[in-house]
């Protein structure tokens, strides 16, 4: 019904612009010319600081229709009313479809207590013949041995160990090690550490592993390796939903960005590789980096990285030095499904933070929330986003967005582009060297699960990590700072909430 109204408005509207591309392309942005009530009709989510949802369906039916996404200059928006307003007019019954069928919240909650699986609710995803989501979580929280392939290069020994804060698949404060140095020109290189006294190397990644299951594979960085930084673990907890963002969403935040805010906020967008895809890509979303694009993808890279144990998607060992394993360490179980699956399965299971409803409700809060909007802010911790409707196909054709994460409003805080806001760790992954200093804005969501702030958790105050706050958030930083006191108290008690 919802996607039928869409086309309708899509053709009568070429119909009315007389098939002008032009004005075809324009429609990417049709709710935000929206009359304020239709649009909040529409997208029944109209944040406090009045920020709308970006909506992923609409984007996405109505960007691969007009084929490439463009920022629109102030003058054509007129022109678009126009068009836009006779086209809704005649469709009249259309417009009350899409709102029968708007999105629906994300389901909330810290629902998958640690080492209690039993005991876990998941967000409704359907799980795969034979499996539970209890069963996914405990494999989520085994602990691997040298049997089962960890290491011989390795942080951890589960999921668990760095995802438990509150509960499994949130963040904790384990930092990791990333290295690497410029060459002549400036560019980025990996690191080579060397192992086993010098006679072994370990290259083609900027990660260091901290243990290792005997001494002559344990790293050590050279001098000359003279970029390092430390990453913090991030939360997974609902991010089943923000794979189930469409690249058009994420591509459309970024295009409109330096538009909203004078070219002083401009994102980046990224594209990943699909593992499970070979020779795709996909707007990344997750990771520090952005890095990846789909959930499976980067599990199947932390199992390796993180615990050294191989997989179908990363099927070779960091190191043969100690490695007493051979063949790929994950294999299929009775249900046909490898570790990485029930990992996948599990993430994708989990309900998104929390928010302390209590607390949010206070006035200090609410006026802290409307200033986080009023500094701009939320330029960059965008406050809502909607996922692509169930059906849709992703992640290079190999993952259907199912019932449980289609169509659902996020308030992720997030745009998950890229930024430089001066505090840059000069690294590199899958993105231009330009991205060397650049991260993702970080998510606020269960924010208040962290006593430590930002990649690094140099920020022991949250204060502090505004203050770091520099380049593209400079202005939002410096409108921080010109709050009165109570006011960016306000400013708090709302992070707080998070
Ligand atoms: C030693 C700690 C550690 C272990 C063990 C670990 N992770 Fe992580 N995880 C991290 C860190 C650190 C990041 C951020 C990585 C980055 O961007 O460099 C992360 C990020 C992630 C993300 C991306 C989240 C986002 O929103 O961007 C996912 C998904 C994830 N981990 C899943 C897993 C799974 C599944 C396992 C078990 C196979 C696992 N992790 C094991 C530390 C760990
Ligand atoms: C230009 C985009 C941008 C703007 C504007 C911006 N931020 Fe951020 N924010 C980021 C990025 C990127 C990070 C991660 C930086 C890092 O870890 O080094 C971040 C991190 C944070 C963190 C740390 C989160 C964590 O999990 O450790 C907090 C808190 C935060 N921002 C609050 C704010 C507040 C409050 C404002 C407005 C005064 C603001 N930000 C404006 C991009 C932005």
């Amino acid at each position: 019904m919802q996607s039928r109204a869409i086309q309708w408005e899509l053709g009568l509207s070429i119909f009315l612009c007389g098939g002008n591309n032009l004005c075809a392309n324009q429609f990417g942005y049709v709710e935000d010319f929206l009359p304020q009530a239709m649009f909040r009709h529409r997208l029944g989510d109209l944040t406090s600081s009045g920020q709308p949802a970006y909506v992923s369906h609409a984007r996405r039916r109505l960007v691969s229709f007009g084929g490439t996404l463009m920022l629109m200059p102030p003058r054509r928006k007129v022109l678009l009313f126009s068009c836009l307003f006779a086209a809704l007019t005649a469709l009249g019954t259309g417009v009350v479809g899409i709102a029968a069928n708007s999105a629906t919240e994300a389901p909330a909650g810290f629902n998958t207590p640690s080492f209690n699986g039993a005991a876990s609710i998941n967000n409704g995803l359907v799980e795969p013949p034979g499996d539970t989501f209890a069963r996914d979580q405990e494999v989520y929280e085994e602990n691997e041995t040298v049997a089962d392939g960890l290491g011989p290069v390795y942080n951890a020994t589960s999921c668990v160990n760095c995802h438990q804060n509150p509960n499994s698949g949130a963040a904790s404060q384990i930092t990791e090690l990333r290295v690497g140095h410029n060459d002549a020109n400036g560019n980025f290189v990996n690191p080579t550490i060397l192992i086993n006294d010098g006679k072994d190397t370990i290259t083609g990644r900027s990660i260091v592993n901290d243990r290792a299951i005997g001494p002559q594979a344990q790293e050590h960085i050279p001098a000359t390796e003279n970029i390092r930084t430390l990453r913090a673990a991030l939360n997974t907890l609902g991010d089943g939903f923000v794979e189930a963002i469409d690249d058009s969403t994420l591509i459309a935040i970024a295009a409109e960005q330096p538009q909203l805010t004078g070219g002083r906020v401009h994102g980046e967008v990224v594209m990943a590789p699909i593992f499970e895809a070979p020779g795709q890509t996909r707007v990344g979303r997750f990771g520090w980096k952005d890095q990846h694009s789909s959930l499976l993808s980067f599990i199947a890279d932390a199992y390796l990285n993180e615990m050294g144990i191989t997989n179908r998607l990363r099927p070779t060992e960091v190191t043969q030095v100690l490695n007493t394993t051979t063949g790929i360490n994950d294999q299929p179980d009775e249900l046909g499904l490898a570790d990485i699956d029930h990992f996948a399965q599990f993430v994708r299971g989990t309900m998104v933070p929390p928010r302390d409803t209590a607390l949010a409700a206070t006035p200090a809060a609410l006026a802290g929330q409307r200033l986080f909007g009023q500094v701009g802010c939320n330029a960059c911790h965008m406050e809502a986003i909607t996922t692509a409707p169930a059906g849709t196909v992703i992640d290079g054709g190999m993952f259907t967005v199912p019932e449980a994460l289609g169509d659902k409003v996020i308030h992720p805080f997030s745009d998950y582009l890229l930024h430089d806001i001066g505090t840059g760790d000069g690294i590199v992954q899958v993105g231009p060297q330009d991205t060397a200093n650049k991260l993702r804005t970080a998510p606020l969501w269960g924010l208040r699960m962290k006593a430590r702030f930002m990649h690094d958790l140099g920020s022991l105050s949250l204060e502090n990590a505004i203050a770091r706050h520099d380049g593209e958030a400079h202005d939002a930083a410096e409108s921080f700072r010109g709050l009165s006191p109570a006011e960016r108290e306000a400013l708090i008690t709302f992070l707080k909430t998070l």
